[in-house]
């Protein structure tokens, strides 16, 4: 078995424990979600959601689209959005591998991504986006970075009491139950972020007017629309 496919395999087996321990109570994901769904435009055809989790972004995308096509590597995601999503009959939900699956070029007038580019090769991936999206379409990303200056490392110092008051106001508890915290530590340590300077060189070679913004809770954004006389 190569070393790519055993880090898939772990990827896949992480993600199935924490689908079936995680609720979709507040999350640093879902605190950004008003301000990910306020880039894309009020009305889409079709919306691509790549490594989708339980389909809660997904049915919010749902809510802006004619079809959403929402895909993720993990069985267990998969079967919880699919349950969760019975009210959404236009999202369509895959299980799979966004690196193999072929996506049709200038096919969405969006392409959403929330915490998962960091296991997919970045280079690669935002290429395939650039493909896929139609001409005057947005993609739309949020994703978690590795510390790597003193501004970093002052952002971190804020966002510790922050997460712990909004964490106390949003679930009534300090932190989320053991077997998640557990869950995550695991997969964590064969997580691996780039740092934000590294993101931006590789967003300035691929997708050039985009913007990259840090956020509070660890995590940055990238919001480009690509241009309407710009082919696959
Ligand atoms: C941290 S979770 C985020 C889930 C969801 N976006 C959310 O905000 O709750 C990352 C997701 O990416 C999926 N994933 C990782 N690699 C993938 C790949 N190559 N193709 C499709 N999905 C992938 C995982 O299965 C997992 O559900």
């Amino acid at each position: 078995m190569s070393q790519a496919e055993q880090t898939l395999e772990s990827i896949q087996s992480d993600f199935d424990r924490i689908a079936l321990l995680a609720d979709e109570t507040w999350n640093h994901n879902a605190h950004y979600h008003s301000f990910l769904i306020n880039q894309i435009p009020v009305r889409c055809r079709h919306i691509l959601e790549i490594g989708c989790g339980t389909g809660e972004f997904s049915r919010l995308l749902a809510e802006r689209a004619e079809k959403v096509l929402a895909i993720d590597l993990a069985p267990q995601m998969i079967r919880l959005a699919r349950t969760r999503s019975k009210l959404c009959p236009n999202i369509d939900f895959i299980e799979g591998d966004v690196m193999t699956y072929e996506l049709p070029d200038n096919q969405f007038d969006c392409i959403a991504t929330l915490t998962t580019l960091h296991h997919l090769p970045m280079t690669d991936i935002l290429k395939n986006i650039k493909k896929a999206l139609k001409p005057g379409g947005t993609f739309v990303c949020l994703d978690l970075y590795q510390r790597s200056n003193l501004a970093d490392l002052f952002f971190d110092t804020v966002a510790y009491p922050a997460n712990k008051f909004l964490t106390l106001k949003k679930t009534g508890k300090f932190r989320p139950a053991k077997e998640i915290r557990e869950a995550y530590a695991e997969h964590g340590k064969t997580d691996k972020y780039l740092n934000l300077p590294q993101i931006e060189q590789i967003c300035a070679e691929i997708l050039p007017s985009a913007l990259v913004r840090r956020h509070l809770f660890w995590r940055y954004s990238i919001i480009w629309k690509k241009e309407n006389e710009e082919k696959a």
